[in-house]
């Protein structure tokens, strides 16, 4: 297996090590107690100069459970980055502490910056518009286990692809497997930026554009709900004009197949109605499950553990 020392982007793992990642972490739920202390004496620094729930603490929880240790802060304003310190600067002393940092920064490429100053492992977990690859390898160990494939299926994506990270890094890790098609959906305006369209025609793969979610849902099976994202307006009316552009309802879908899966990178604002949460197609609580074992299995794979026996 190659060697990676940080993960800033999806395109920094190969096929066959995402494939990998998958096979740990399912591998961590199959015989966890293979796992209990394989991290014993590591330390993970979360370091997040922006707001999160999910991707902070199942960082955490991740580490906690392969028995290492956890330390960092939650937002800019609690590290000396509200005195004015540089990323990495900060990175290269946390570096001096811990054996993998895991960083979120509201600047595109800030995790690429902080990875030249340190010798310890980066992980990217959100940089600005940009890329946020741990919820693409999310997203792919839900999409494995509730499928039980990663190729032949029909993804709509809805909402804001036009800032929407998540949505970027999961067309281009799924556009690596076989017959995988794409259907966007978005207003006008949140349309998918032209470079990721001629990323998906470079790679021959096939993709439409509609406005019309219902029309679009009984072709899917899977369904994946964004947030239009606030943060990333300029202009408030146009946030306001647009966020509510798709409210996934229990009406809506109706003409949309049984075993349809549902996700959403949360948090969630008005995407969905809280009445799908009961449809045994909503899955982005599951998705969020599959984030901490997902992230188990990149840590180990980046400080290059791998438990006795595995694979054998
Ligand atoms: N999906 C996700 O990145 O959620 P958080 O912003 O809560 O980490």
């Amino acid at each position: 297996m190659k060697e990676i020392k940080n993960l800033i982007n999806i395109t920094d793992l190969t096929t066959e090590e995402i494939d990998y990642l998958v096979r740990v972490a399912n591998d961590i739920v199959e015989n966890h107690s293979f796992y209990d202390e394989i991290c014993r004496h590591k330390k993970l620094a979360t370091l997040f100069f922006e707001p999160s729930t999910r991707t902070r603490l199942s960082f955490e929880a991740a580490m906690l459970e392969l028995g290492g240790s956890v330390l960092g802060f939650s937002s800019a304003n609690s590290s000396s980055a509200a005195k004015g310190e540089s990323v990495s600067d900060t990175i290269r002393t946390v570096g001096c502490y811990v054996d993998i940092i895991a960083m979120r920064h509201p600047k595109e490429g800030a995790p690429v910056v902080g990875a030249q100053r340190t010798t310890v492992p980066i992980i990217n977990a959100g940089d600005g518009g940009h890329f946020h690859p741990t919820q693409t390898l999310t997203d792919i160990l839900t999409i494995s286990r509730k499928k039980g494939r990663l190729d032949n299926m029909t993804i709509g994506l809805c909402g804001d692809l036009k800032f929407g990270r998540t949505v970027h890094s999961l067309i281009e890790a799924m556009m690596r497997y076989e017959n995988v098609k794409f259907i966007l959906i978005s207003p006008e305006e949140l349309r998918i930026p032209d470079y990721m369209k001629e990323k998906m025609d470079k790679a021959g793969v096939s993709w439409s554009e509609t406005s019309d979610i219902e029309k679009a849902i009984p072709e899917l099976d899977i369904l994946y709900m964004t947030r239009v994202q606030k943060e990333r307006f300029f202009n408030e009316a146009d946030y306001i004009r647009l966020k509510d552009s798709y409210i996934l309802n229990l009406e809506k879908l109706e003409k949309a197949k049984k075993d349809l899966t549902i996700m959403h990178p949360l948090p969630r604002v008005n995407e969905i109605s809280v009445e799908v949460d009961d449809d045994p197609r909503a899955c982005y609580f599951f998705q969020a499950l599959c984030g901490k074992h997902i992230r188990m299995a990149l840590i180990l794979f980046l400080l290059g553990i791998e438990r006795e026996g595995f694979g054998k």
